[in-house]
């Protein structure tokens, strides 16, 4: 045995080290050096070397209530101590009362659930179910998309990062996407007539059998980089999705309970009732919960026999209806609509002092800022971002990236922040802006 002393390693560095060692490499983490979260309340994260930060990323859109937030686990707590796995073999008080929630506050006649651990297996289950419904294979997404993890769901996702090997887009056609900021089209809004939907179409007529089993698409994309289409969007694609005998499908992983303000649902915004929505992510705060809500006409066609062991978990199921019976009590919609739109009228003041930001984009609790070296090249700025992010993170502000240039920094702060908050997030996102060099 050596007797030399070592040189002791920090906690953290002994974290980063082991998860080198024993974790997949594509499973990579945030920042040069990254931060190893402790404890986490409310809005606040500590690192394990005791620094504080204001999080306003939230897991990726997953702390939509705040961290550890009383009100959700003290149920949660309760539920482990009683019953804590069943599977679905038997029903539960839990995984009905959810379900009965849930057709509460969905639009239209989405009336029954089928719950997973993942908002991969509900994009999974949505698709499986489309397909089996009609008499097509073909589904629509769209560019830009992020879908999950799976073979299918990576199909559908439409970034070159998360496509690598193995994966063929059989029964998969992607569809242009709203990309105002940088149109596809080369078209300027509204001047275009929003051509970029009605090019579905086309799509369908030359990419598909001529007609569909779904069209799929996240109401605001989310890795794509919180891409916000223009309000008549979403419209014309249902019209054009419908003449073709598709269902829609809204992907509300990131939209989902409440994110973009007054709405439950992020499709709402569009006013486009969907056929069949998918959740997972914030729905019960960081549980993983994933939901595929549709209407009884739709579910009854289901083919054969689903199961999703964990799917509908006692403990998950009371997670995520604490979850929305805090943002009813609490009156979050609202919150998230006017405190949203001040963060907004913040950020857009942050434009026009730092040239580095070319685009402010998104809704509510889910704000974007598309970060480049020239407003007029719009030449994506992906080093400046990572170094804002590591600016951000020594200031004590925890911001999230995204887009297919790596050039979008995410902002998703909890549904229940004040004013205060945003002007604390704002005067940290201001000073590091200020100390990028890049
Ligand atoms: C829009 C969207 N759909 C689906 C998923 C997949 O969810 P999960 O990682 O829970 O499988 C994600 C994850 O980021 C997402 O953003």
């Amino acid at each position: 045995m050596s007797t030399q002393p070592k040189a002791t390693a920090s906690r953290s560095e002994e974290v980063v080290r082991k998860h080198k060692q024993y974790l997949w490499p594509a499973v990579t983490n945030y920042y040069h050096e990254p931060l190893v979260a402790d404890h986490a309340s409310m809005q606040y994260v500590w690192d394990i070397d005791g620094n504080k930060y204001l999080d306003f990323f939230g897991g990726i859109l997953t702390v939509g209530v705040g961290h550890c937030n009383p009100k959700v686990t003290s149920k949660i707590k309760a539920q482990v101590d009683k019953l804590q796995h069943t599977s679905t073999l038997y029903p539960n008080e839990a995984i009905v009362a959810l379900a009965e929630k849930l057709a509460q506050i969905t639009p239209g006649q989405l009336q029954k659930s089928f719950f997973t651990s993942s908002g991969t297996e509900a994009n999974e289950a949505a698709i499986l179910l489309a397909r089996m419904a009609g008499q097509s294979y073909d589904v629509v997404a769209m560019r830009h998309a992020y879908s999950g993890s799976s073979a299918l769901a990576k199909s559908v996702t439409a970034q070159a990062a998360w496509r690598k090997s193995g994966i063929i887009s059989v029964g998969v056609s992607h569809a242009i996407n709203p990309y105002c900021y940088r149109c596809p089209l080369h078209l300027k809004y509204p001047d275009c007539g929003v051509a970029c939907a009605n090019d579905v179409e086309n799509l369908i007529q030359t990419g598909t059998s001529g007609s569909i089993a779904a069209f799929i698409a996240e109401p605001i994309q989310g890795v794509g980089g919180f891409i916000t289409p223009p309000p008549e969007y979403f419209k014309i694609v249902y019209r054009i999705v419908k003449n073709y005998g598709g269902l829609f499908i809204s992907d509300e992983v990131q939209t989902g309970f409440g994110r973009t303000g007054k709405k439950w649902f992020g499709i709402e915004q569009w006013e486009v009732t969907p056929d069949i929505i998918t959740c997972a992510k914030s729905m019960a705060n960081g549980v993983p919960v994933g939901a595929t809500i549709t209407t009884a006409e739709l579910a009854g066609k289901f083919q054969g026999l689903t199961i999703s062991t964990f799917g509908g978990n006692p403990v998950t199921s009371v997670a995520a209806r604490a979850v929305i019976e805090v943002i009813e009590e609490e009156n979050l919609l609202e919150n998230v609509h006017s405190v949203g739109g001040y963060f907004r009228k913040k950020l857009e003041e942050l434009q026009e002092k730092h040239p580095l930001i070319g685009d402010v984009r998104g809704m509510g609790m889910m704000q974007g800022l598309e970060l480049v070296r020239d407003r007029k090249t719009k030449e994506p700025a992906p080093a400046e971002t990572a170094e804002l992010m590591e600016r951000a993170r020594a200031n004590g502000l925890l911001i999230g990236k995204g887009g297919l240039y790596a050039n979008v920094i995410r902002l998703s702060p909890p549904l229940n922040i004040s004013k205060a908050d945003v002007d604390e997030g704002i005067r940290l996102l201001d000073k590091s802006l200020g100390e990028v060099r890049i």
